[in-house]
């Protein structure tokens, strides 16, 4: 990876995640010679200052620094940009730096119309510019052991999938307004499968999304909402937070129909006690990977082996399906997270250096983006089947699977 040409990118967002992926991700990756930051952004000032510090200290050299995201996309030192933002924002970072010719990378959330996620499409097709969202749980490495062994055919044929986002994030949200972070506004008001990409990412190479087959429908469920109100009480009985109705529901379950027959169930569930958990699963003719107790079964063993019997057996799968991605990277690891958030922003970095199309394309971007809003729909309607757009217009039939065109060293479709 070294001597290669660096990239010089701007980033908006200096938040949980901006920060804390500037000091552990992309300064480690300037150090390696693949990208510089010559512009930060926050619209907190205390932030945006703090972000041009931790550059300045560790390389000398001090990016532009503004509270104007604009002023970001239009900098003439900024060759591509990093949207680490609130999830309201970033459709309009997108489009205008994609419309300014500067591919773009957005962090993980999702669009609040279906309208949006065209006009991100519409977007690309006008400038060919790429839009991808930096889902690092994509680069997960089970989920890319669980996508090889489904690639090899380890499962029979792939039926259904599941995952969900299952993190406690009561802390979190009740104490948003003084963290100064944007989740506690969104459960408030919305109610609907909020952040369903963690999961819905490296599901959807094992289903072929967009790479013939895509999702035609969904429908979602959701529980009343106490977790949130009942620790507002606990924790915060004197503020103002102890007396907020809180519209999203505790346990949100969406079920996603494909084109070909296959399905996807996802669970938001961030509002009650409990460990955390992606739960990635694959369910085949002649096999299956469970997240939740890390292990493998196969057609032919004992239908009754107890969970604790089988429960971390997937390592024994590793030395034969690991996938190459995470092979590779496991020879020099690098970057925290487990290394997800190391390859998913070497994938983008790689496909603006390189002029590639990066492996989550702006198609995948709208599809994830779009689950909040059919969601919220579905939730509305008491769960009734709304249609999942088609952002390809077609294209996926044709988009199968060709190696020759894919030329990303992140590929999850090869
Ligand atoms: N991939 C992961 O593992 C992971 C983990 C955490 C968060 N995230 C994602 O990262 C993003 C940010 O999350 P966070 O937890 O850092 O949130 P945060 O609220 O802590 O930080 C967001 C920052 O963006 C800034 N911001 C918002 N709108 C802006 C605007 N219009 N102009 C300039 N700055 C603006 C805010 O001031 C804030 O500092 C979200 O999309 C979230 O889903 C991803």
């Amino acid at each position: 990876m070294e001597n290669v040409r660096k990239v010089k990118v701007g980033v908006i967002g200096l938040g949980a995640r901006g920060l804390p992926l500037l000091n552990v991700v992309f300064l480690p990756m300037w150090e390696h010679g693949l990208l510089e930051v010559t512009a930060v952004c926050d619209y907190y000032s205390d932030r945006a200052e703090e972000g041009a510090k931790a550059v300045e200290t560790k390389t000398g050299v001090r990016p532009f620094c503004t509270t104007d995201w604009h002023e970001v996309i239009e900098h003439p030192d900024v060759e591509a940009v990093l949207v680490l933002t609130a999830w309201e924002s970033h459709i309009d970072m997108c489009i205008a730096s994609m419309k300014a010719g500067k591919r773009v990378g957005v962090e993980v959330g999702c669009a609040y119309s279906i309208d949006d996620c065209f006009r991100l499409v519409e977007t690309f097709e006008e400038t060919g510019v790429h839009c991808m969202m930096l889902e690092n749980c994509c680069y997960g490495r089970r989920e890319l052991m669980g996508l090889n062994m489904a690639r090899l055919g380890v499962f029979g044929t792939v039926v259904h999938c599941s995952g969900g986002y299952m993190h406690d994030l009561r802390e979190e949200i009740v104490n948003g307004d003084i963290k100064r972070h944007y989740r506690q506004r969104n459960y408030m008001l919305r109610n609907c499968e909020n952040y369903p990409t963690h999961e819905l990412g490296p599901i959807m190479p094992v289903l072929n999304i967009n790479h013939g087959n895509r999702f035609v429908s969904l429908n979602s469920v959701s529980s009343c909402a106490k977790g949130l109100h009942e620790y507002a009480v606990e924790h915060r009985p004197d503020d103002p937070i102890a007396k907020c109705d809180f519209a999203q529901g505790d346990i949100v379950t969406t079920v996603l129909k494909c084109a070909d027959g296959r399905t996807a169930v996802l669970t938001l569930d961030t509002t009650l006690p409990r460990i955390y958990s992606r739960g990635f699963t694959v369910r085949g003719t002649k096999g299956m990977y469970c997240g939740d107790g890390d292990y493998i079964h196969m057609d032919g063993e004992s239908e009754f082996d107890s969970l604790q019997s089988k429960a971390g057996n997937a390592e024994s799968y590793a030395e034969k399906y690991e996938h190459p991605i995470w092979k590779e990277y496991h020879k020099n690891p690098i970057g925290g997270h487990d290394g997800i958030d190391w390859l998913v922003y070497n994938a983008f970095i790689e496909s603006v250096r390189e002029d590639i199309t990066p492996p989550i394309d702006t198609y995948d971007t709208a599809t994830l983006m779009c689950i909040s809003s059919l969601s919220e729909q579905s939730i509305a309607m008491g769960g009734a089947p709304v249609a999942v757009p088609d952002f390809t217009r077609g294209k996926w039939i044709e988009r199968q699977e060709k190696p020759e065109e894919d030329k990303s060293t992140y590929s999850l479709y090869k």
